[in-house]
């Protein structure tokens, strides 16, 4: 098991597999993308396929969510998947992506073994698309929504972060836009994760107000607690149900109480938190020729270590040295 100090137990491992993306997110890159890493850095398709096997046969890991950067950069994603879903126990797998491609690649993945989807998706307008994302690709991300519900890639989760006077007046419209469809919408608060250090707390639009503009138009009320469990999202049924919306308020409503995930990086370190400032490499040891047993002991004893809370409210809160998309989402 990969239990921490404080009683919790990670079975929900994000693996990003690049830090490449083929968007420019304002809240989380410049424009002119970030220093990528370099090849021979990157976890291999098969080392990562070990890591995989240890984490899922040996550490309870039960479920397994593919993140980047964006995953549908990473030329092996069916393979890795395939090889993932052949584990014993079979693990639950899901995709976190730009859906850019995913109208393309959802039936390959799909016939893969993937599960499920998470597609980001803040605006429904292009000109604002344009400018948030710094890519002219809106439709893209639409047709890749479709293309995954028709997979059968379901439920299929929508990802939206609102900002400040940019795309704050679209809650309503994504959520309109969601229940139509049968996506399940979440909206993310921004995080103080860009590579630019540009997030502002006092800028930031809160759980809070999100859910007030929802509330303007739906009628909401809090769905079952019991079933939250580990969820970061707050769910909420819409107009009485079965429709839901999630308000994930990882800022003004921390969950680190109840996580249970772990993260590695597509260079093989173990980071317990998005917020962590410390990493533990499992790339080296296995590269210099650890045994299964050795590296599923330094998995152990770097998830032992995973601080109580992600510190971002603390006056001394630091913002991690990675960006957001070499952690993965
Ligand atoms: N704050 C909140 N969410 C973010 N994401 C990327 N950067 C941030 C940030 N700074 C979202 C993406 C994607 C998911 C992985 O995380 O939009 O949906
Ligand atoms: Fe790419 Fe996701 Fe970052 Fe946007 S948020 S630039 S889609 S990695």
């Amino acid at each position: 098991m990969l239990a921490d100090s404080y009683g919790r137990v990670a079975t929900d491992l994000r693996v990003s597999l690049t830090d490449r993306c083929n968007l420019r997110c304002t809240y989380c890159m410049p424009a002119e993308g970030l220093e990528w890493l370099p090849k021979p850095e990157l976890l291999t398709d098969d080392e990562l396929g070990r890591l995989l096997r240890v984490g899922v046969t040996m550490l309870g890991i039960t479920e397994v969510r593919f993140t980047g950067g964006e995953p549908l950069l990473r030329k092996g994603l069916p393979g890795i998947i395939a090889a993932a879903s052949a584990l014993e126990p079979r693990p639950k797998t899901a995709l976190t992506t730009n859906g850019i491609g995913l109208a393309r690649f959802a039936p390959a993945l799909a016939e893969a073994g993937l599960d499920r989807v998470n597609v980001s998706l803040d605006t429904l307008k292009p000109d604002v698309f344009k400018d948030l994302a710094r890519r002219d690709r809106l439709s893209d991300v639409l047709d890749g929504l479709a293309g995954a519900a028709d997979a059968g890639l379901t439920p299929v989760k929508v990802n939206a972060v609102l900002m400040r006077d940019v795309n704050d007046d679209e809650a309503v419209d994504l959520l309109r836009y969601c229940l139509d469809r049968g996506y399940e919408l979440r909206f993310i608060e921004q995080m103080p994760l860009d590579a630019q250090h540009g997030w502002r707390r006092d800028t930031m639009v809160t759980a809070d107000e999100i859910l007030d503009r929802l509330g303007a138009a739906f009628d909401l009320r809090p769905a079952d607690d019991e079933e939250r469990g580990s969820a970061p999202a707050e769910t909420f049924l819409v107009d009485g149900g079965p429709h839901r919306v999630g308000v994930i308020g990882s800022v003004t409503r921390p969950f680190c109480g109840a996580c249970d995930r772990v993260r590695l990086t597509a260079d093989g370190q173990v980071r317990n938190c998005l917020f962590a400032r410390d990493e533990s490499d499992l790339r080296g040891p296995m590269r210099d020729g650890a045994s299964d047993e050795e590296l599923a002991e330094r998995w152990r004893a770097a998830v032992a270590t995973k601080l109580p809370g992600h510190g971002i409210n603390d006056p001394s809160f630091l913002q991690p040295a990675r960006p957001m998309s070499a952690i993965g989402g």
